[in-house]
C-alpha cells in the first residue's frame, strides 16, 4: 500500500505529553502498573513485552559504549542483597537520608527539600520538624530476624565495584586509568516516588567507576562529562532538551568533590538523567579502613603505590528509557490522517522490523514466514497479520518500529518485498535475496 509522505512535524510537544506517553505505555505493552489486578502496588511498575525489549536496548546501548567498544573498562554483576558492613563503610547507613516532614493537617509525608514549607496536598503550613529518613531497604538473610542477619537491598550498584576492586585488578591485569561497569537493579525507599518511572523505589542503574591516578582526576572528570553527554545526543535526544548542570557545593553527595548532572527537559522542567561525580579516593579508603584490606594500586614498573581516585558516570536505565520515549513521541499527518509515531533510534526501538503479509490470505503466510526467518537472526522482528495494512503501519509507527516489510501477491511472482520507512513513510521495492543486506545497511549492523 503506498502512502502520502509524512508531513513535516514540529518540535512542539503537547501540554499533556506525559499523560499521552503513560497511556501509550499501558495501551501498547511498554509499562504496566505493578499488581494492577490488585489495584497496583505503591508506585511500582512492570515492563511489558515492548518495554522489556526497549529497556534491554537502552542497557545494551550503554554497555556497548561503556564496555564493548573500549579496552579500558570491564563489566561485573554483583549481588543485590548486601552486607551491612558495606553500607556502614560507604557512609550510606549514616548519610543516605532524605529530610522527611509530616503535614499535621492531612498527615501526608513529604521531602522537606522539595516543598517550600507548604503541604502540596492540602496547602497547610503546619508541618513537623524535618527528620532524617534513611532510604535503604532493610531485610533479613535467613529465617531469623535479628541484628546478625540484617541485609540491605543495594541503593546503588557502585559499591559492588569498590568492594571488588582488588578482585578485578588481580583477574584482569588492568591498571589505572581503567573502569568497572555494572548494570542492574537498585532500591531506595523514596518518600515521594513520582512522575511515572522517573522516581521509583525499584529501578535500574547503569554505573561505571573509573579508577585514575589522583593527579589526573579533573582531566578524566571532564572527559566523562563529554562522553556521557554525547551518548544521549547520539541516541536521538535533541540538543535543546539536554544540558549539563554543575552542582553547587551544598548539593554534593557525602563522597563527592565535584558533580555535574546530565539533565533532560522533562514536561515538568529540567531534571536529572545522570550524575557524573568525582568520588575521589573516598570509597576505596573507607572500605580499606573498615575491612583491613589494602585497596590500592601498585605499579610494578615504577614501584609506585597509590589509592586511585574515582570518576563515576551514574545513569538510570528506567529513567533514561522514559526520557527517550518522551523525546521520541510525536503526532503528525500522513495523507491527511493523524498518526502517533515514536521517532526512536532503531537501536532503541523494541522491534527493528515488522513483517506484514498484505492480506490474511493463507497464500502469503509461508513467504512472510520465510522473510521473517531471514531477518530474525539480525534484529527483533514482529509478524503482524491482523487488520488492514494501513492500520498495521499506524500500529508499528506508534511503537517506533523503523521498518515495515510488506509481502504482497506480486512477491509470490517476483520474490521482492516493499520496505517502508517509519519517519518518511517512503517505500522501496527490494528483492528478498538482498533484503537482509538492505536492512543491515539501514540499521548499520
Ligand atoms: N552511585 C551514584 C548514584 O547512585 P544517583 O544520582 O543517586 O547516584 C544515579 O543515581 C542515577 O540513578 C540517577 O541519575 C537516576 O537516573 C537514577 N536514579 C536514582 N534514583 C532513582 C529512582 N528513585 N528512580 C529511578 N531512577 C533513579
Amino acid at each position: 500500500m503506498t502512502e502520502e509522505p509524512a508531513a513535516e512535524s514540529s518540535d512542539d510537544q503537547p501540554n499533556d505529553l506525559m499523560e499521552r506517553v503513560v497511556n501509550l505505555c499501558k495501551r501498547r505493552g511498554f509499562i504496566f502498573p505493578s499488581a494492577e489486578i490488585y489495584g497496583g502496588f505503591r508506585s511500582t511498575y512492570d515492563y511489558g513485552p515492548l518495554g522489556a525489549l526497549m529497556l534491554r536496548n537502552v542497557k545494551d546501548a550503554w554497555w556497548r559504549a561503556m564496555v564493548q567498544q573500549r579496552d579500558d573498562v570491564v563489566g561485573i554483576d554483583a549481588a543485590i542483597l548486601s552486607a551491612p558492613r558495606i553500607w556502614e563503610a560507604s557512609g550510606h547507613l549514616s548519610n543516605f537520608t532524605d529530610p522527611l516532614v509530616d503535614c499535621r493537617h492531612c498527615h501526608e509525608r513529604w521531602r522537606a527539600d522539595k516543598i517550600d514549607g507548604t503541604c502540596p496536598n492540602c496547602g497547610s503550613t503546619d508541618l513537623t520538624e524535618a527528620r532524617a529518613f534513611n532510604l535503604m531497604f532493610k531485610t533479613f538473610a535467613g529465617p531469623v530476624e535479628e541484628d546478625a542477619t540484617v541485609a540491605y537491598l543495594r541503593p546503588e550498584t557502585a559499591q559492588g565495584m569498590f568492594v571488588n576492586f582488588v578482585n578485578v585488578l588481580q583477574t584482569t591485569r588492568k591498571k589505572p586509568p581503567f573502569g568497572i561497569a555494572q548494570v542492574g537493579k537498585s532500591f531506595r525507599n523514596e518518600i515521594t516516588p513520582q512522575n511515572f518511572v522517573f522516581r521509583t523505589r525499584e529501578f535500574e542503574q547503569m554505573e561505571m567507576e573509573y579508577f585514575v591516578p589522583p593527579d589526573d582526576a579533573q582531566k578524566w572528570f571532564e572527559y566523562w562529562l563529554d562522553e556521557r553527554f554525547r551518548w544521549y545526543l547520539d541516541l536521538g535526544i535533541p540538543a535543546h532538551r539536554l544540558r549539563l548542570r554543575h552542582h553547587q557545593a551544598d548539593e554534593l553527595s557525602h563522597y563527592s568533590t565535584g558533580t555535574a548532572d546530565v539533565e533532560y527537559l522533562f514536561p515538568w522542567g529540567w531534571d536529572e538523567l545522570e550524575g557524573i561525580a568525582n568520588r575521589t579516593d573516598f570509597d576505596l579508603l573507607a572500605h580499606s579502613a573498615a575491612s583491613g584490606e589494602k585497596l590500592e594500586y601498585f605499579d610494578q614498573a615504577t614501584g609506585e603505590r597509590y589509592v586511585p581516585y574515582v570518576i563515576e558516570p551514574a545513569a538510570g536505565a528506567t529513567r533514561t528509557m522514559m526520557a527517550f520515549l518522551l523525546a521520541a513521541y510525536d503526532e503528525d499527518e500522513v495523507g491527511g490522517e493523524k498518526r502517533t509515531v515514536l521517532h526512536l533510534d532503531p537501536r532503541l526501538a523494541p522491534y527493528q522490523v515488522a513483517v506484514l503479509p498484505l492480506s490474511k490470505n493463507d497464500t502469503l503466510v509461508p513467504l512472510s514466514r520465510e522473510v521473517l526467518g531471514l531477518l530474525q537472526p539480525i534484529c527483533m522482528c514482529d509478524l503482524d497479520v491482523t487488520q488492514s495494512i494501513g492500520k498495521r503501519y499506524r500500529r508499528q509507527d506508534e511503537v517506533g518500529t523503523p521498518f515495515c516489510v510488506t509481502v504482497d501477491f506480486e512477491s509470490l511472482e517476483d520474490r521482492a518485498v516493499t520496505v517502508r520507512e517509519r519517519d518518511t513513510t517512503e517505500q522501496i521495492r527490494v528483492p528478498i535475496e538482498t533484503l537482509v543486506a538492505e536492512i543491515r545497511g539501514r540499521l548499520g549492523r
